[in-house]
C-alpha cells in the first residue's frame, strides 16, 4: 500500500484542466526564458497553471502566489489541495453515470448548480473532460455553455495526477487566490518573477477567445496590465508576458525596456483543425 502511494505521488503534477491558452505545449520554449534566479513566483492569470506545475516539479519548496478571476477554477484548486479523496469519489460516481448515458448525463450536469464545494469542483472537472474540445467557456451570465464532446472513453477521474497536484499544492509556501491581476502590485517584491498570461488580444475579429469569465478582457484591461507591469519593473521584479502578435500588443510594449521574442505555435482552440497550425505568438520580458 505504501509503495502504491509512492508510485502515485511519483507522477509529475500537470494541469488538471484543459484550458484555452494553456501553455503545456509551449513549455520547452518558455523554459528558456525563466530567469536564472528569482525570489517568489507570481502567476495572476493562472488557468491550468502549466508554468506553475513546471516550476514546482523542479522546486517543490518554491514560494508562489497564484490567482485567477474565475472563481470556479480557483475553488477547484482549493478542493484538490484540501479534499482530494472526496473529490475523486465524486468523480468516480460521475464517470459511472456518464457511462450509462453520456448525452443525457452531460447535459444534466451542465444545467446543475451544485452548492457543495466538492460537487462544484467535480462538476467543473467532469465538464472539462467531456465537453467539446475540453474548452471552458461561459456566456455573459457566467453559465457554462459548451456542448458535449465526442469521446469514446474520456479519462474523467485521472486519480494519479489529482493526488500528485494535491500533494504539491499542500506546501505552506503556496497561496491561491481569486482576484484581479492588479492585486499583485502590492505583493510582489524586488527579484520576484511574475508571469502574465492574460486572455489574448484578438489578432482578427473572428480569432478572439476571451470568455473565461463573465467579464471579457478588453483593450483597457491590457493597458492597465502594461501599467502594472511597468510598476513591477520599477520595483525590480522580473516580468514575463505571453500574448498574441497583434498590433495593439506590439504598440503597448514598444518601449526599449521590453524585449519582444516571437515564437511559433500550433493553436489548439479552433473548431477548424486546419486553422490550428502555423501561428506566431509573443513572449515579452524586462530582463
Ligand atoms: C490564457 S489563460 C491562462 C492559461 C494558463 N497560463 C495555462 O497554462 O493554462 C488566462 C486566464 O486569465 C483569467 N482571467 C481573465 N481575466 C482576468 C483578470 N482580470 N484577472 C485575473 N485573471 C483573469 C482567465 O480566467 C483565464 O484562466
Amino acid at each position: 500500500m505504501v509503495l502504491l502511494k509512492q508510485q502515485l505521488l511519483s507522477v509529475e503534477p500537470k494541469p488538471f484542466v484543459k484550458w484555452a491558452g494553456g501553455k503545456r505545449q509551449l513549455m520547452p520554449v518558455i523554459e528558456k526564458h525563466i530567469p536564472a534566479d528569482f525570489g517568489a513566483y507570481f502567476e495572476p492569470f493562472l488557468g491550468g497553471g502549466a508554468l506553475l506545475f513546471h516550476l514546482l516539479t523542479k522546486n517543490p519548496g518554491l514560494k508562489c502566489n497564484v490567482s485567477d478571476l474565475n472563481s470556479d477554477l480557483v475553488l477547484a484548486y482549493a478542493v484538490i489541495r484540501d479534499r482530494v479523496k472526496e473529490l475523486i469519489i465524486s468523480l468516480e460516481n460521475r464517470a459511472k453515470d456518464y457511462q450509462k448515458n453520456p448525452d443525457s448525463y452531460y447535459y444534466s450536469v451542465r444545467e446543475s448548480e451544485p452548492t457543495s464545494h466538492i460537487e462544484k469542483a467535480s462538476r467543473l472537472l467532469f465538464l472539462n473532460r467531456t465537453c467539446f474540445n475540453g474548452l471552458y467557456r461561459v456566456n455573459s451570465k457566467g453559465k457554462f455553455n459548451v456542448p458535449l464532446g465526442r469521446y469514446s472513453n474520456p479519462n474523467i477521474v485521472n486519480e494519479e495526477n489529482l493526488l500528485s497536484v494535491s500533494h504539491v499544492l499542500q506546501s505552506k509556501r503556496i497561496q491561491i487566490n481569486c482576484q484581479d491581476f492588479s492585486s499583485i502590485l502590492g505583493l510582489a517584491k524586488k527579484n520576484d518573477f511574475v508571469y502574465f498570461d492574460p486572455p489574448y488580444q484578438p489578432v482578427s475579429k473572428t480569432a478572439s477567445f476571451t470568455s473565461y469569465t463573465d467579464r471579457n478582457f478588453s483593450y483597457d484591461d491590457l493597458e492597465m496590465l502594461v501599467d502594472v507591469s511597468e510598476k513591477l519593473g520599477q520595483k525590480g521584479c522580473k516580468v514575463l508576458h505571453s500574448n498574441s502578435k497583434s498590433k495593439q500588443v506590439l504598440d503597448l510594449f514598444s518601449s526599449s525596456k521590453w524585449k519582444v521574442i516571437e515564437i511559433p505555435v500550433n493553436r489548439a482552440i479552433n473548431s477548424d483543425s486546419a486553422k490550428r497550425t502555423g501561428h506566431t505568438e509573443l513572449l515579452i520580458k524586462n530582463y
